[in-house]
């Protein structure tokens, strides 16, 4: 399933990643796609405060994984400088662990992927404006489809 939908500014990006917010549970994986500064990290911020994470989310561009200790985790993950070696980062424990796990770069370990999972492809398309490609397999086709009004 595969959704095309535009976001016009920060406020729709919020409410995009409130409704995401609202499917996820302890397994969820979310895959974040999209060049740089297209909105992925400003996205994962919001779906953590909409899940109510109240501590700052930070790019973990240097750190390669950030954990939110919550009710329901999050674990952030960003494969940027990963391309081609994972070396020996215990990544699958988290993204098969009792969290969320939001991935930003992700098809730089798409090896250490499930076979389901929901990714949004941001595209810069103005100042404010992004196009998000939303695509889900089993359980999150549905998921797709939902966010596509
Ligand atoms: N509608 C929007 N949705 C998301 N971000 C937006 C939007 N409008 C403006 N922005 C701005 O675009 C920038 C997106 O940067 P962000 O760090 O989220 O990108 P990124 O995809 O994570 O980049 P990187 O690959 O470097 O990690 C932010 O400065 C954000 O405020
Ligand atoms: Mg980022």
């Amino acid at each position: 399933m595969k959704t095309v939908i535009h976001v016009e500014n920060l406020e729709e990006t919020a409410k995009l990643a409130e409704t995401v917010a609202s499917y996820a549970k302890p397994g969820f994986v979310l895959c974040l796609a999209g060049d740089l500064g297209a909105g992925k990290t400003t996205f994962t911020q919001f779906l953590g405060a909409s899940m109510g994470i109240e501590e700052t989310i930070n790019s973990p561009t240097f750190t390669i994984m950030k954990v939110y200790d919550h009710s329901l985790p999050l674990y952030h993950i960003d494969a940027y400088r990963l391309e081609g070696q994972t070396g020996d980062f215990e990544l699958e424990e988290y993204i098969h662990g009792d969290g969320v796990a939001v991935i930003e770069w992700y098809r730089n370990i798409e090896e250490y992927l499930p076979a389901e999972y929901l990714s949004i492809e941001f595209k810069w398309i103005g100042e404010t404006k992004r196009q998000c490609t939303i695509e889900g397999s089993g359980p999150y086709a549905e998921i797709a489809k939902t966010l596509s009004n």
